[in-house]
């Protein structure tokens, strides 16, 4: 029976030599495979490959190996990379409206969120990203964000004052800083870890998710829930590697892009309160993380403290499109 089991093991590794794909999509993005924006562009791959039956791979490049937070726009460009999951400032230069998702305090809720990004707004921030020769595909989430620092906790407004940030490249993101006080250093992600623990910088800004696979923890002392943006992704693919992609298997990978976006959002959403209790153990356990959550009233300031950035992005992003986005129910 064992021989049996055996030579059944060895002919399906046989079998899936012989059946080779015949196209190979590289996907490239730069958090741990852990999260969900990792997992789901694992999921995706294997959707492809069942959906397609084993013609089409799809290779995940996870924490940058491939392409780094900039590099990888140019690397689809030219058809280098095939898929990529920026967050949104990662698209400052090329489509600056884009850094609309980066305003402070912009979503009431997960709900209002979601509404958005389905609405006319994320169509027409869609189709900007595809006039500059990109497929946009869907949105994915990565959490609200939340501040961190090592040194000294960031509570009220002025807490930020004197310390430095690292930030993403978004003009938005400086200027929510500067309002309260703090000072800037754009850094790409695969960085922030060493930046943290040299002082290169004191005090972040995360989603949990990006905070606990990257272990954040280890490098800073302090983590405020408060909720004060949004870090979330458009998928994006190389429109010259699209166009000359066969249209037989065009439809199966746009199927399992779909499945690929619901499974990332449902877990996103699952993912948030299993790491703040992971935090919360932590901080007890080893005494070196201290946890604040911020009172509504605490909030309120902080909204207030930065209501000041929108006036400043009117002509950027477009007043219009601002107001287009508190709107939605
Ligand atoms: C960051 O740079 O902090 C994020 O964009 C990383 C990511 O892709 O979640």
């Amino acid at each position: 029976m064992k021989k049996f089991i055996k030579l059944l093991t060895a002919s399906a590794v046989l079998a899936s030599v012989a059946f080779a794909a015949d196209y190979t999509i590289k996907l490239s993005h730069v958090v741990s495979a852990s999260t969900p924006k990792g997992q789901a562009a694992d999921f995706f791959a294997k959707r492809v490959n069942e959906l397609t039956g084993g013609k089409v791979e799809v290779a995940v490049f996870p924490n940058a190996q491939l392409y780094n937070d900039d590099a990888v726009m140019k690397a689809l460009k030219i058809g280098n990379a095939h898929i990529a999951i920026p967050s949104f400032s990662k698209f400052t230069s090329l489509v600056p409206e884009i850094q609309l998702f980066d305003l402070p305090f912009l979503f009431r809720d997960t709900k209002h969120l979601h509404a958005v990004l389905d609405s006319e707004v994320g169509q027409i921030l869609k189709d900007k990203v595809t006039a500059k020769g990109f497929v946009a595909l869907d949105y994915w989430d990565a959490g609200f964000k939340h501040f961190s620092s090592n040194k000294k906790p960031i509570i009220n407004p002025e807490d930020a004052a004197g310390q430095k940030f690292r930030i993403m490249s978004s003009k938005v993101l400086e200027a929510q800083m500067k309002a309260v006080g703090g000072s800037v250093q754009v850094l790409p992600f695969s960085e922030v870890y060493s930046a943290l623990q040299q002082g290169v910088v004191d005090a972040a800004e995360n989603p949990l998710s990006n905070f606990v696979t990257k272990k954040f923890n280890e490098v800073q002392t302090s983590l405020t829930i408060s909720e004060h943006g949004y870090l979330g992704y458009l998928v994006i693919m190389s429109e010259r590697f699209w166009k000359k992609f066969p249209d037989e298997y065009k439809g199966k990978v746009l199927q399992a892009m779909k499945e690929a976006t619901e499974f990332e959002r449902k877990l996103a959403a699952e993912d948030d309160a299993k790491l703040l209790a992971q935090m919360e153990e932590y901080a007890k356990s080893t005494g070196k993380l201290t946890i604040y959550k911020l009172t509504p009233e605490q909030k309120a300031a902080w909204a207030k403290a930065m209501e000041g950035v929108y006036p400043q992005f009117y002509e950027t992003i477009g007043e219009d499109l601002i107001k287009k986005a508190q709107a939605v129910k």
